[in-house]
């Protein structure tokens, strides 16, 4: 087996959230608390988990504009964590970010111009004709008509800005490309559009993918393997077949159960599994398992006191009975 592109070790990320009257830190939001992942060069790993599970911290800290509390995210087996800005500065070009939403993350005062040639000239890399027939080309990729490219974003729809986002992302030939639910504001319609895109451009730049997303539907055509997030950890990671086929964590398979979109491998294996309550106040984790009070497989003294943590799917309920089928709930 060859060295994964990107190995993540036992990454914690925790945020301050309260501070007492001498400006001391009392409490911690544990945003990421002990993931390991790890991405194959050309694969495409979606990440997936209800919103505030901690997706786009773990993104944001793997693209390096999120300081790990600790851990490790070695890239090519260069640990980037280790790093002082100058030595991982050439490094952040092989990793590059797509944001979730294409209205506020682009400067609506700069022209497509500026906020697409920006990475190149910022590293000096490119100027004049040069930067210009970069600049095209990209657009050109990823669909925009380069006649457009002083032309600010408020001209643009969603998908074009999406398009643009892209375009910034991949004008400096990244290797990795971490995919913040890039769909999850557009319209349905133009969706199908920007997954294929990347796909395309995946493809013929031998990019490799991690796909956040809080829905799985979105995921099940694109991605290879999937990683289940809650909580701030992954509770269940496997081939996209796999995972849809056999969920071995009772969030999974809650999850999966509200996959919104009739799909004919779900069809005829019941109905939908409400999950109740909210997510757990991640500066007040509960005791035990993080998912017992929503879980419907829960046992009470065991699961809400630690005796099987939330990362041991495979353990809380038994191999093989976790299954679609049965589900109290049916929809039909
Ligand atoms: N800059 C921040 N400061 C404090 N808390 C944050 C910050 N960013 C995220 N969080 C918290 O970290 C948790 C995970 O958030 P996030 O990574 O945005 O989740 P997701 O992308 O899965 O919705 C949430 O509880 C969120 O409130
Ligand atoms: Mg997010």
């Amino acid at each position: 087996m060859t060295e994964p592109l990107l190995e993540v070790r036992d990454l914690h990320v925790r945020f301050p959230v309260r501070r007492n009257m001498l400006g001391r830190t009392t409490v911690e939001n544990h945003a990421v608390s002990g993931v390991d992942l790890e991405l194959r060069a050309g694969e495409t790993l979606a990440l997936v988990g209800e919103s505030g599970c901690g997706k786009t911290t773990l993104g944001r800290t793997i693209v390096g504009a999120q300081k790990a509390t600790s851990g490790s995210i070695l890239f090519e087996g260069r640990d980037l964590t280790a790093m002082g800005g100058r030595e991982r500065a050439p490094l952040r070009r092989q990793i590059r970010m797509v944001f979730q939403d294409p209205f506020s993350s682009l400067n609506p005062r700069f022209t497509l111009r500026q906020i697409i040639g920006d990475p190149l000239v910022a590293t000096g890399e490119a100027r004049g004709s040069e930067l210009e027939d970069r600049i095209a080309a990209m657009m050109r990729r990823v669909g925009l008509s380069p006649d457009y490219m002083d032309r600010y974003p408020h001209a643009f729809s969603g998908g074009q800005r999406q398009r643009v986002n892209i375009a910034r992302a991949l004008i400096v030939n990244p290797r990795l490309v971490v995919a913040d639910e890039p769909v999850s504001a557009l319209d349905v319609s133009v969706r199908a559009q920007i997954l294929n895109l990347l796909r395309e451009l995946q493809a013929e730049f031998g990019l490799t993918y991690l796909f956040i997303s809080h829905d799985l539907s979105v995921v099940e055509n694109l991605a290879d393997r999937v990683a289940v997030m809650y909580f701030g950890r992954i509770v269940e990671l496997a081939s996209t077949a796999d995972l849809y086929e056999r969920p071995q964590h009772p969030y999974t398979e809650a999850l999966m159960s509200a996959v919104p979109i009739p799909d004919p491998s779900l069809k005829g294996r019941g109905g939908r599994i409400l999950l109740p309550d909210e997510l757990p106040d991640p500066a007040n984790p509960p005791p035990g398992c993080a998912f017992a009070r929503r879980c419907r497989h829960a046992e009470p003294g065991r699961c809400d006191t630690g005796a099987i943590p939330l990362e041991d799917g495979a353990r809380c309920v038994r191999r093989g009975e976790l299954d679609l089928q049965g589900i109290v709930e049916t929809t039909s």
